[in-house]
């Protein structure tokens, strides 16, 4: 989706807003619509013909209230609005579509395997890997850095998965067309065909590790998966696929799109990468700043359980509930200047990874390979330059880019020989 703020005084007649087309996301800026929405219709009921309706809460402190009141906003019904109709599914079935407290059987164990320290163990081998995937950046030409950092996510996460290296090329191909099945640049037909293949493609993948895991167990999240019990009763091998589903999709639909935009936020904005070369404490600052001005997960879906009331507005019990993580992320009440990028932000209390008994499992994981990215990013580029036409990806849930043409200049000092040979 496009980035920029509203201009001043400008507001959205809230009968053009349309928060669930996918594909206006592409050239239809939201920030100004949220931005009025938050002034004037916090709460705010989207009517669809022929379709459900669904509520749109804009405000951080909103947002907050509802990720996490599990009991009255449920998220058995699905997460993201494209389910909102027909509800999700594996409803029920994996961590993120799972009310406590049966979550918490499955998340308990699960985080275990991607705790803050397993992946600071694991972050010298991530910074090979990184350096070898910014190697084609380093003869200082044109590249296009959205699709170079797809592959970011199975650098960090793949052996904690369990997914063999030899796949992970695919992987970011198999999932964002799971997550945009209406971008031109994963549609392979119809919505329905193209999701159906990288259902297949991915199921496919995760059936036969699966098979392998139950026969030989590893040290990774799928034989953990396989071992689970949840109310005495152990995970069959529907629910161990469809948890290995939303875990590679929780992984490969965000944390790119983290990386894309801060490139892009530093291409338009470099007064902001010289504060951080300047100063290297403004790293993790940085990466804060990034999560925040991106917040690749635009929204969170919940059912209602109960009649509830949000700003004095009253919602049926059953009704759905569009939580807009982005808006709150650029709520003025919390955030001073919210539609500038500023690495020195502080506080920063951002909501990219949710809060709450579904804050991001993830969350360690992407922190540290984003804190790493930036480290090598600073170690090598001096400044980054637009090159060409930037694209946005078709969808209400996945801020991305699908195309960020970028010519890095590199640093005088860069340690080219370093990171070419992938030391
Ligand atoms: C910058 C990167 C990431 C962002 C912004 C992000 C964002 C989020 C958000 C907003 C949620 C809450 C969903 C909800 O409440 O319905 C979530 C949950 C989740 N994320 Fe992430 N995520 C990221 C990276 C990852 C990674 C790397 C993984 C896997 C290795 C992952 C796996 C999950 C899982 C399994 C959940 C569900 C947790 C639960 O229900 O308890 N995410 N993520």
């Amino acid at each position: 989706m496009l980035m920029q703020g509203p201009e001043p005084g400008a507001r959205t007649p809230l009968d053009e807003i349309d928060l669930f087309d996918p594909v206006r996301f592409r050239t239809v800026p939201p920030h100004p619509i949220w931005h009025t929405l938050r002034a004037e219709a916090p709460v705010w009921r989207q009517a669809r013909p022929g379709q459900p309706a669904f509520w749109n809460v804009t405000r951080y402190d909103d947002v907050v209230r509802i990720v996490k009141d599990t009991a009255r906003y449920s998220s058995t019904h699905g997460n993201v609005l494209d389910v909102a109709e027909h509800g999700d599914s594996a409803g029920g079935l994996t961590m993120p579509l799972m009310d406590p407290p049966d979550h918490g059987q499955v998340r308990g164990p699960a985080i275990r395997t991607m705790s803050t320290q397993v992946v600071r163990r694991r972050s010298e081998g991530v910074r090979r890997r990184i350096r070898r995937l910014l190697e084609p950046a380093l003869a200082g030409e044109t590249v296009d850095f959205a699709q170079i950092m797809l592959h970011l996510p199975m650098l960090a996460v793949g052996e904690i998965l369990g997914v063999p290296e030899e796949v992970w090329q695919d992987i970011p191909g198999w999932t964002m067309a799971g997550v945009a099945p209406q971008d031109p640049v994963y549609a392979q037909g119809s919505n329905e065909r193209t999701l159906r293949r990288a259902h297949y493609q991915l199921f496919a993948m995760f059936s036969k590790l699966i098979a392998e895991r139950r026969r030989a167990p590893k040290d990774d999240l799928i034989s953990l998966l396989t071992q689970l019990e949840v109310n005495g009763r152990k995970f069959d091998d529907q629910q161990v696929l469809l948890n290995c589903y939303s875990m590679v999709m929780g992984a490969n639909t965000t944390t790119p799109h983290v990386a894309g935009h801060l490139i892009l936020a530093l291409a338009e904005n470099p007064d902001a990468w010289r504060m951080v070369l300047a100063d290297p404490e403004l790293v993790s600052g940085c990466v804060e700043e990034a999560l925040r001005w991106a917040t690749p997960t635009n929204h969170v879906m919940r059912r209602t359980t109960t009649d509830v009331e949000i700003d004095g507005v009253r919602i049926g019990e059953g009704e759905i509930v569009a939580a807009w993580i982005g808006s709150a992320n650029r709520d003025e009440s919390v955030f001073e200047d919210p539609y500038r990028f500023r690495p020195d932000r502080k506080p920063n209390p951002h909501l990219a990874f949710s809060l709450g008994a579904h804050y991001c499992i993830g969350g360690p994981a992407a922190r540290s390979l984003l804190n790493v990215l930036v480290e090598e990013l600073a170690a090598t580029f001096s400044a980054f330059e637009i090159d060409g036409t930037v694209e946005h990806l078709a969808s209400n849930f996945i801020n991305g880019l699908t195309r960020l043409p970028i010519r890095p200049v590199l640093r005088h000092d860069a340690p080219v020989a370093l990171a070419a040979s992938g030391a």
